[in-house]
């Protein structure tokens, strides 16, 4: 079994995006991110405050806009047109997910497209469909495909199973799969298929999004599979300081050893999100500036 290393592959792509921000830099610009966070959710809080510091470390200009549960939609889509209109903003990102109360499709379409650095914009979501490479990839699946290269997996041909079928990962991550530059046969599965299990078994390479902690068992994968495990679950943990441990959608302990190779949770997807966040950031900022 091989472990693949989420965070050493982020640290490569975080240097690509320091020297990216040194040259963007000589030239005048400075990049700027806009992460907004409605509510206290608290693994939202940890999230954002990621995003927020890994902008600093990379010099990468930072708002965090930290808004009550109580948030109206309109105060909401008018903090997003306010950031549409500021020019020291090039992408924004609203966390995922909002309270209850606010209609999150509304608020993603209200982004400037431009700066939608999390890819869920439909014109963003078509280019994606389109294989247009001026739009942005959501950053969880683009990131999962990065790690799947970094590993040396070959994706042509593969038979590919995402297991969910989520906006943020699943679909997404189904459409880079079948691309052109990726070719494998791609499967989605999810909580109305018949029979997971054997679905499961026919992967070369299982996509794990389905946000059910350790839901994937060793007779669910076929030996040699490459498992890419998307879930960062909060389950209680007495023994923890915190109270809770994280642990992913599939059962690590039992499905490792049957794996060509594996990511780990946390240290697998979770730092490659975040990477990927940097990356598109860099793109938004150097599409608003006209520089390819
Ligand atoms: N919540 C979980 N993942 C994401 C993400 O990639 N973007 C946003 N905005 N919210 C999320």
């Amino acid at each position: 079994m091989n472990l693949i290393d989420g965070k050493a592959v982020a640290a490569t792509v975080l240097a690509e995006c320091r020297q990216e921000v040194l040259a963007l830099t000589t030239q005048g610009i400075q990049p700027g991110l806009a992460v907004v966070l409605v509510g206290e959710d608290p693994a939202s809080q940890v999230y954002v405050g990621s995003k927020v510091k890994t902008c600093g470390d990379l010099g990468i200009f930072s708002q965090k806009i930290v808004l009550p549960a109580s948030t109206s939609q309109e105060e909401l889509m008018q903090v997003v047109r306010d950031l549409n209109n500021d020019p020291a903003i090039h992408g924004i990102l609203v966390q995922s997910p909002p309270p209850k109360h606010i209609d999150e499709e509304e608020i993603i379409r209200a982004i400037d497209p431009r700066k939608d650095v999390d890819g869920f914009h439909p014109e963003n979501v078509a280019k994606l469909a389109l294989e247009d490479p001026s739009g942005f990839v959501p950053c969880t699946p683009a990131g999962s495909m990065r790690l799947l290269a970094a590993a040396g997996i070959d994706t042509n041909g593969a038979e590919a199973v995402v297991l969910g079928r989520s906006m943020i990962v699943g679909k997404p991550m189904a459409l880079l799969l079948m691309a052109k530059n990726a070719n494998a046969t791609v499967t989605v599965a999810h909580s109305r298929s018949k029979d997971l299990p054997a679905i499961c078994r026919r992967a070369d390479i299982l996509i794990a999004a389905v946000g059910r902690p350790d839901m994937v068992k060793a007779d669910w994968v076929k030996d040699g599979a490459v498992v890419i495990d998307v879930g960062i679950n909060r389950v209680e943990d007495p023994s923890k300081k915190s109270g809770y441990r994280l642990t992913g959608d599939v059962d690590f302990s039992s499905v490792s050893p049957k794996c060509r190779a594996i990511t780990p949770v946390p240290g697998g997807v979770g730092p490659m999100t975040i990477a990927m966040l940097m990356k598109n950031t860099l793109q938004a900022a150097r599409q608003q500036k006209g520089i390819a």
